[in-house]
């Protein structure tokens, strides 16, 4: 039996569309793109987040010579907030890019970094609305991360003795 799963998004036509607080969130996103460390890609990506408290915390892409030891911009925002603001909830994040070209499409996240969103999203039971732009153009906007990744792994796969506290 063939089975199909659907992706429902929003697509807003420019940012004067786009609802106030997703506005702010990719200019955030955006402002802290333009300090990424990235001179081997030169692909610049930003992300901010907002936390339940209001707080928003802004990362980008830090690379490495030693290629793998970096880390996207999705993953540093969603640790960084982890760490600093620890039993906050996540409500939505933005993400964009910058490069010596224009993006007119939105930058979706990579895999892992949907992976690691998602566990936030989880841990506090509250959707992530996710916000994505390019450096132009269309921006793509989903109510939660389990839009973005679906038939995911999760730690109900995980024997009892190995499974995270809740
Ligand atoms: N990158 C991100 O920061 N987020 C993504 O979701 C995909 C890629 C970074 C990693 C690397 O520094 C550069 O973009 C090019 O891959």
């Amino acid at each position: 039996m063939k089975k199909k799963i659907e992706i429902a998004y929003t697509q807003y036509e420019d940012l004067q569309e786009l609802p106030q607080q997703d506005h702010e969130l990719l200019q955030k996103a955006s402002v802290a793109a333009e300090d990424a460390y990235a001179p081997y890609s030169r692909f610049k990506v930003g992300a901010a987040l907002r936390l339940d408290n209001g707080v928003i915390v802004t990362a980008n892409n830090q690379e490495n010579a030693a290629f793998p030891s970096g880390l996207c911009a999705e993953r540093i925002a969603v640790f960084s907030a982890a760490a600093q603001y620890p039993g906050h909830a996540i409500e939505a994040l933005a993400i964009t890019a910058k490069a010596q070209h224009d993006i007119d499409h939105p930058i979706a996240p990579c895999g892992a970094c949907r992976q690691s969103i998602l566990e936030y999203e989880h841990k506090f039971k509250k959707p992530i609305r996710v916000i994505l732009r390019g450096s132009s153009g269309k921006i793509a906007v989903f109510d939660s991360m389990e839009t973005l990744l679906p038939f995911q792994f999760n730690s109900d796969e995980l024997p009892r003795s190995q499974e995270a506290e809740r």
